[in-house]
C-alpha cells in the first residue's frame, strides 16, 4: 500500500459505471491522509510508504541523492536516475537503511567509506553503473551486508581487500564486467559468502587462490568465460561448495584430472564448452555427485565406464552433444541412475548393455535420435509402460517399415516381428579352410598363409548381418584386436586384419569373430612366418618392425588381452589339429625316407650319421669361397 493520490484521484472523475469502486478507492485514499506525519516527509516526485518505511525514487532523473528522506527509512530506492558518484557522508544520515538500490545510474566513482555509517545495510544493488574501480575501503565496515550486486559495470580488476569487512555476506554478483584480472587476495574477508557468480567477463584464468578464502561457498557459477583450461586445484579449499556451474566456456578443451581436487560437490554443469570427451579422470573425487549436466559439449562417444567413480549419480542429461556411440559399459558404475536425458542427438541405438542396471532407471529422454528399432532397442520397449519418457516418446527412424513410428504405437504381440536382429554370417563359410589372404599386395586363396619374415600380410573377413557385425580378431597369444588398435596389426574398418611386416612370432591361428546384438559368428586362419636370410632387403624390413615393435610390445597391449569365453567349434579343432598332424607326421616320414636312402648309399654305420651338403650364393664367382660345406652329426638312438 503506497500513500501515492495517482489512483484515488484518477477514480474520482464522475464515471457512472464505476461507482463502488469509487467508494471503495476514496476510503483507501482516506486511510492513507490519516497516516502518521512521516508520510509528509517524503522527497518531492518520490514514492514513500510509511509502514514498510521505504522511500522509492525510481526513474526520476535525479542526479543527486534528494532532500527529505525520512532519518527511519529502510528502504531505499534510486535506481535509474542520473546519479554520478557516491560519497562518503551521502548517506550518513539514514543510519537504519537496510535496502538501498542504486542500479542503473552513472556511478563512476565511490569514495572511500561510502556506505560506512550504514551498519545495518543488507542489500546494495549497485548493478548497472559505470565503476571502473572499487577503490580499498569503499565498501569498509558493512559488516552485516549479506547481498552485494556489482554486476554490468566497467570494472578491470578487482583489488585485494575490496570486500575486507563483509563478514556475512552471503551472495556476491561481479558479472558483466570487464574483468581482466581478480587479485589474489580480492575475496579476502569474505568467509560468509555462500554464493558468487562471476560472468561475462574477460578473464582468462581462474585463480584457485583467488577462490580460496571463499571457506563457506556453497554455489559457483561460472559462465561466459574465455577459460581454455581448467588447471590442477582450481577450486582447492572450497570444501564445502556443492554446485559448480561452468556454463559457455566456448574455448575450453582442456579438464585436468585435478582440477575438482578436494571438492564435494552435488551438482555440476559442464554445458556449452568445446570439451570433446567426458572428463572421467577428473570425476574421481566426487562420489558424492547426484546431478551431472554436459550437454551442448562436442562428445560424441562415451567410452567404456566414463562415469565410473560417480556412484550416486541420479541425474546425467547430455542433451545436443553431437552423441553417436555409448558404448557397452559407458554407464557402467551408474546404480543409482534415475534420470538420464539424451535428448537431441545422433544415437542410433541405446543398448541395455551400456547400463549398470536398467531397472534404477525412471526417466529416459532418447527422442530426437535417429533410432534405430531393432532387437537393441527391444530393453525399452519391453518397458514403455514403466518407464517415463518425459512426454517425449522416442519414434523409429527405421529400418523402413516401422519408420517415423512411436514406440508407444506398437502392440505387444508386434515386439518380436519388428524388433529383431540378424546374426552375423561370415562370407565365404564353405571355403573355411580357403579364406582370402594377401601377402605382398596379392590376394591368394590359400588354406595356411606362409609369409616371409619382413611380408606384409592381410587376412579378410567380411560378414553380413543386421545390425552391421563389428569385426575383431583374435591373435594367436590370444590377444584381441580390434579396429582401435595401433600399431603393427591393426584391423581396418572393413574387417580385413593387417600385418604390416610379418615377425616370426606372428606364426599361429587367427580367429575372426564378428559380432552384433544377434549373436556371433567365428573364422579360422592360420599364419606361419619363415625367416629369410639378411640380404638388404629384409634387414630393412627387420629395421622397420623392431621400429614399430616399440609401439606394439607386450605392455601397451595388456589392456585388451582377452581370454576366449566361447566354445570353439569341434569340427574347427579335429581340422585344424588333423591338419597340423598330417604336416608334421609328413615332415618326419619324409626324414625318416632320406635317411633311409642316405644310409642305403653310404653302407653301415650305427649310431653316427653325418650329413654334408652345401649350399650356393646367388652369384657363384669362384669354386672354394662361394660353396661352404656343412658337417652335421646325428646321433641314432
Ligand atoms: C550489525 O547490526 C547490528 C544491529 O542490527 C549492530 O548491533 C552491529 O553492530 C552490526 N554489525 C556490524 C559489524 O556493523
Ligand atoms: C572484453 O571483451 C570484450 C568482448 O570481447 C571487448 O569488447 C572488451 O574490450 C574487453 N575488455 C577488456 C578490458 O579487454
Ligand atoms: C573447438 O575445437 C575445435 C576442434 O577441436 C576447433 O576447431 C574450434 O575452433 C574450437 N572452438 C573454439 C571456439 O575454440
Ligand atoms: C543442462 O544445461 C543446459 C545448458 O546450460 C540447460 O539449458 C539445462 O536446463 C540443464 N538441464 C538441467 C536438467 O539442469
Ligand atoms: C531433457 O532435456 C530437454 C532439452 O534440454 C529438456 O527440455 C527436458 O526438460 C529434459 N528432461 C529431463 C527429464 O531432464
Ligand atoms: C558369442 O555368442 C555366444 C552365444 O551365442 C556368447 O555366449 C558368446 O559370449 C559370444 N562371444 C563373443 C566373443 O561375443
Ligand atoms: C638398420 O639399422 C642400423 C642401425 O640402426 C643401420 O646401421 C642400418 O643401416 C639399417 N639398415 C637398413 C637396411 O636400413
Ligand atoms: C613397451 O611399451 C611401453 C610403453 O610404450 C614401454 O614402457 C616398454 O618399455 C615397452 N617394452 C618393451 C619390451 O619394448
Ligand atoms: C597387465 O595385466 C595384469 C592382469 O591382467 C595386471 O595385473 C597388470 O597390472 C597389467 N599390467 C599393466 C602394465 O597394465
Amino acid at each position: 500500500m503506497t500513500d501515492s493520490p495517482g489512483p484515488g484521484g484518477r477514480a474520482l472523475v464522475p464515471w457512472p459505471r464505476v461507482w463502488k469502486w469509487v467508494l471503495a478507492s476514496s476510503l483507501v485514499s482516506v486511510v492513507a491522509l490519516t497516516l502518521p506525519e512521516s508520510s509528509k516527509a517524503c522527497p518531492p516526485r518520490c514514492e514513500c510508504s510509511a509502514q514498510l518505511r521505504s522511500v522509492s525514487c525510481q526513474r526520476r532523473r535525479l542526479t543527486n541523492i534528494p532532500e527529505g528522506i525520512p532519518t527511519e527509512t529502510r528502504v531505499l530506492d534510486l535506481s535509474k536516475n542520473r546519479l554520478r558518484w557516491i560519497q562518503s557522508g551521502d548517506l550518513a544520515p539514514y543510519p537504519r537503511l537496510e535496502e538501498v538500490d542504486l542500479s542503473e545510474n552513472l556511478i563512476a566513482t565511490l569514495e572511500p567509506n561510502a556506505f560506512a555509517a550504514l551498519q545495518n545495510l543488507k542489500v546494495l544493488k549497485l548493478r548497472g553503473n559505470q565503476l571502473k574501480l572499487v577503490p580499498m575501503g569503499a565498501f569498509a565496515k558493512l559488516g552485516n551486508l549479506t547481498s552485494l550486486d556489482l554486476s554490468e559495470n566497467k570494472m578491470v580488476i578487482l583489488l585485494d581487500y575490496t570486500f575486507q569487512d563483509m563478514r556475512n555476506l552471503k551472495q556476491l554478483e561481479v558479472g558483466d564486467n570487464d574483468l581482466v584480472y581478480m587479485s589474489h587476495k580480492a575475496f579476502s574477508g569474505l568467509l560468509g559468502l555462500e554464493d558468487l557468480t562471476i560472468e561475462r567477463c574477460n578473464l582468462t584464468s581462474i585463480s584457485g587462490q583467488t577462490l580460496s578464502y571463499l571457506h563457506s561457498l556453497v554455489t559457483l557459477r561460472l559462465r561466459h568465460l574465455s577459460i581454455t583450461a581448467l588447471e590442477d586445484q582450481n577450486f582447492r579449499k572450497l570444501s564445502n561448495l556443492r554446485g559448480l556451474d561452468i556454463d559457455h566456456w566456448p574455448y575450453l578443451e582442456y579438464i585436468s584430472p585435478l582440477s575438482f581436487q578436494g571438492l564435494d560437490l552435488h551438482w555440476l554443469f559442464i554445458t556449452n564448452t568445446n570439451i570433446t570427451t567426458v572428463p572421467s579422470n577428473s570425476f574421481k573425487n566426487l562420489m558424492h555427485l547426484t546431478h551431472l549436466n554436459l550437454s551442448y559439449n562436442p562428445i560424441t562417444t562415451l567410452d567404456p565406464w566414463a562415469f565410473k567413480d560417480l556412484l550416486r549419480l541420479k541425474e546425467l542429461i547430455m542433451v545436443s552433444t553431437g552423441l553417436l556411440t555409448v558404448e557397452p559399459h559407458a554407464l557402467g558404475g551408474l546404480r543409482q541412475i534415475r534420470v538420464l536425458n539424451f535428448s537431441s542427438n545422433d544415437l542410433q541405438t541405446l543398448e541395455e548393455g551400456s547400463f549398470h542396471s536398467v531397472n534404477s532407471l525412471e526417466t529416459l529422454r532418447v527422442d530426437g535420435n535417429p533410432l534405430l528399432c531393432d532387437c537393441r532397442l527391444l530393453w525399452i520397449l519391453q518397458r514403455r509402460k514403466t518407464l517415463n519418457f518425459d512426454g517425449r516418446v522416442p519414434v523409429c527412424a527405421g529400418p523402413v517399415e516401422v519408420q517415423g513410428v512411436s514406440l508407444s504405437a506398437f502392440s505387444d504381440s508386434a515386439l518380436f516381428d519388428h524388433f529383431t536382429c540378424q546374426k552375423p554370417k561370415i562370407r565365404n563359410r564353405k571355403m573355411q579352410q580357403n579364406f582370402l589372404c594377401m601377402v605382398n599386395r596379392v590376394l591368394y586363396h590359400l588354406s595356411q598363409v606362409v609369409a616371409r619374415e619382413g611380408q606384409p600380410v592381410s587376412f579378410v573377413c567380411r560378414a553380413d548381418g543386421d545390425p552391421t557385425p563389428a569385426i575383431i580378431w583374435i591373435s594367436p597369444q590370444r590377444r584381441r584386436i580390434t579396429a582401435k588398435s595401433s600399431g603393427r596389426i591393426i584391423v581396418l574398418p572393413s574387417g580385413t586384419l593387417e600385418i604390416r611386416y610379418a615377425q616370426l612370432t606372428d606364426s599361429g591361428t587367427y580367429i575372426c569373430i564378428a559380432t552384433n546384438a544377434g549373436g556371433n559368428d567365428t573364422y579360422f586362419a592360420t599364419l606361419t612366418v619363415r625367416g629369410q636370410p639378411l640380404d638388404s632387403a629384409s634387414a630393412f624390413f627387420l629395421n622397420r618392425s623392431l621400429y614399430s615393435g616399440e609401439y606394439f610390445n607386450d605392455t601397451n597391449l595388456n589392456s585388451t588381452r582377452v581370454f576366449l569365453k566361447f566354445t570353439l567349434d569341434l569340427t574347427t579343432i579335429l581340422v585344424s589339429t588333423a591338419m597340423g598332424c598330417i604336416t608334421f607326421l609328413g615332415v618326419v616320414l619324409f626324414c625318416f625316407l632320406l635317411l633311409f636312402v642316405w644310409s642305403r648309399g653310404r653302407g653301415q654305420r650305427r649310431n653316427n650319421f653325418t650329413v654334408e651338403y652345401s649350399f650356393r650364393k646367388s652369384e657363384p664367382t669362384t669354386g672354394s669361397s662361394t660353396g661352404g660345406t656343412r658337417k652335421f652329426n646325428m646321433k641314432m638312438i
